[in-house]
């Protein structure tokens, strides 16, 4: 009997592939580029299964190009708005992502744009490398105080809690809005549930972890940023379009808050041109989940689901599990 078909979009850990190419044919995007999208709808066709990249919209038409023989697509992420889930459960298909390994690797990506924004240490780097540097100043590259300083948190889930317990540890008071509140962490770090106004006002460093669904669509524009003290840091490293990004460059660039970490932007891999020219934010290429642990880890979650769905067993972790109600 043939081998079930696995296609992966992106070239993943080889201990990965080897686990995968154990039990199945398994054909690999071994290009250094996602597949565009007609690239995408011919690779598809015919697989059992689909170990996909957050880079790959996987909506109906995609799963149509599969055919009826596909039964999981794997995401390579804990983020899932690349997904149509209601496309996916309609045609039996089960969605899965990978959470929980990642949130050290996250927040603490998170937390480096924090500390680095707030000491401005890019710039300062730069400045060195540059020759520009001829001696000790008292007012020279002053940055912020991170110590004592309030940590507001948008999304208090698995990365936000990890972000909130770092931020503990360097005595930072936190504050937190979310869906629902967590009685648990607001004993263990003396948390405090805000509603989104005190969030905004009261932070002096703001960190985003909200996923992006359409209420959190541009969940920080011109009217969120007004509201926040021109000594506030923002940091996003969610998703893009969680920060209006044009507004963001004008904010940074009138000085309505003193400063921005981004490691995810609207329209990736493009940058809004006016943030390139600004010294008050750092921007990295979406690397927050970016170790060899974590990746590996990240790939044996979606191995495993693959492994279980077309073993005739349910995933770990299902992002659409009315389809296992089937
Ligand atoms: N930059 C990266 O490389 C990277 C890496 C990992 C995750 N992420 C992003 O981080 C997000 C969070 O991951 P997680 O594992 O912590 O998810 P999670 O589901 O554990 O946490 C998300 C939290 O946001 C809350 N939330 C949802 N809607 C909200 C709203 N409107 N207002 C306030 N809170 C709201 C949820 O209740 C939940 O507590 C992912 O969805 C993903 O997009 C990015």
């Amino acid at each position: 009997m043939a081998k079930p078909n696995v296609l992966v979009t992106r070239m993943v850990p080889q201990e990965n592939l080897d686990r995968l190419r154990e039990r199945f044919d398994v054909e690999v995007n071994t290009e250094d580029r996602p597949l565009t999208r007609e690239e995408l709808k011919s690779k598809v066709k015919g697989r059992d299964a689909i170990l996909s990249m957050l880079t790959d919209t996987i909506d109906g038409e995609i799963l149509d190009a599969a055919g009826p023989k596909c039964r999981i697509v794997a995401n390579f992420a804990v983020g899932y708005n690349n997904f149509d889930l209601a496309a996916a459960t309609r045609r039996g298909v089960v969605l899965t992502n990978t959470p929980g390994v990642l949130d050290d690797a996250t927040a603490t990506l998170a937390f480096t744009l924090l500390l680095s924004v707030a000491r401005r240490i890019v710039e300062a780097d730069k400045y060195v490398r540059d020759g520009k540097w001829t001696g000790w100043a008292p007012l020279f590259f002053i940055g912020l105080d991170v110590d004592g300083k309030t940590l507001g948190v948008a999304g208090l889930g698995r990365i936000g809690k990890n972000m909130a317990r770092k931020a503990a540890a360097f005595g930072m008071k936190i504050i937190y809005n979310d869906v629902r509140r967590d009685a648990e962490l607001e004993a263990a770090l003396g948390a405090r549930f805000v509603d989104k106004e005190t969030l905004l006002r009261e932070s002096d460093f703001l960190t985003l972890h909200v996923p992006l669904i359409p209420e959190t669509h541009h969940y920080i524009g011109e009217k969120e940023l007004a509201a926040m003290k021109p000594t506030a840091v923002l940091i996003n490293a969610a998703r893009g379009p969680v920060v209006d990004e044009k507004a963001l460059a004008r904010a940074l660039k009138d000085k309505v808050i003193w400063g921005a970490g981004l490691d995810v932007f609207e329209n990736e891999p493009k940058v809004e041109p006016d943030l390139l020219g600004l010294d008050n934010v750092i921007v990295v290429p979406h690397v927050a989940s970016g170790t060899t642990e974590t990746r590996l880890n990240m790939g044996r979650i979606a191995v495993d689901n693959i492994v279980r769905v077309l073993g005739g067993q349910p995933p770990a972790t299902c992002v659409n599990p009315d389809v296992l109600k089937k």
